[in-house]
């Protein structure tokens, strides 16, 4: 299955081989990676990883499947996202962000997460979403307060617990509470997706 999920303003797509140049240079920005464990050192580490995606499904559990976040309006690749299924804990995603830096603070995160919460939760019939991050970076901890993630135990889905890391956590019953309430205001990044 080749998954595409279509936002208002993004397409989200498996990464592919063409996309290494923009990958590489974003992650080899040290601003967008500065809390991040992935840092390419150069554009054929990036082609070598996104090989190794080729084969993979989104939905696999324990591996990370990374997309590509790809603007509509110049067919731009701004950024990748990825989820993370814990061997485990097989009912739980854990999802990565990040964007390019001229892409941060449009809403664009916001648009993507919608999409992969409803992706997680309805095509792959998970229960939980996690988002984890570094306790300094306080861009995604906005992220994740935005969209109602609350705090999390990482042992309860079979994760290492990171000293300098918070865990949080979205369950199905409350996206769904949260998609139908957005129903009657919707929000301004909309939602379409085709897989
Ligand atoms: C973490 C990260 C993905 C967050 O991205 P972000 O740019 O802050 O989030 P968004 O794209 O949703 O942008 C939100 C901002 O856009 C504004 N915005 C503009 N248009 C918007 C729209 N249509 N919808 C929602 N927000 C909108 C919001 O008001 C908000 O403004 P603020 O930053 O002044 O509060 C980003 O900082 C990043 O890539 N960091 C580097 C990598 C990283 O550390 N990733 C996290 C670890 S996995």
């Amino acid at each position: 299955m080749t998954a595409r999920l279509d936002t208002e303003r993004l397409i989200i797509r498996p990464l592919q081989l063409t996309d290494s140049s923009a990958v590489y240079d974003y992650r080899s920005n040290p601003e967008v990676v500065r809390y991040q464990m992935w840092r390419p050192e150069s554009e054929s580490d990036v082609r070598q990883f996104i090989r190794e995606q080729l084969g993979l499904t989104p939905g696999m559990p324990g591996i990370w499947y990374q997309f590509g976040l790809v603007r509509k309006a110049d067919n731009e690749l701004i950024g990748d996202c990825g989820i993370h299924i814990p061997l485990e804990h097989t009912e739980a995603a854990e999802l990565g962000m990040t964007l390019a830096q001229t892409s941060q603070r449009l809403g664009y995160a916001t648009e993507a997460i919608v999409a992969l919460l409803d992706y997680c939760f309805t095509s792959l019939g998970l229960l939980s979403v996690l988002a984890r991050t570094e306790k300094r970076n306080m861009r995604s901890i906005a992220l994740i307060r935005r969209m109602d993630f609350y705090p999390a135990r990482a042992e309860n889905f079979g994760l290492a617990e990171e000293e300098d890391e918070l865990l949080f956590v979205m369950e199905r019953p409350d996206w769904e509470r949260r998609k139908a309430a957005q129903g009657r205001h919707p929000s301004p990044g909309g939602l379409f997706l085709n897989s």
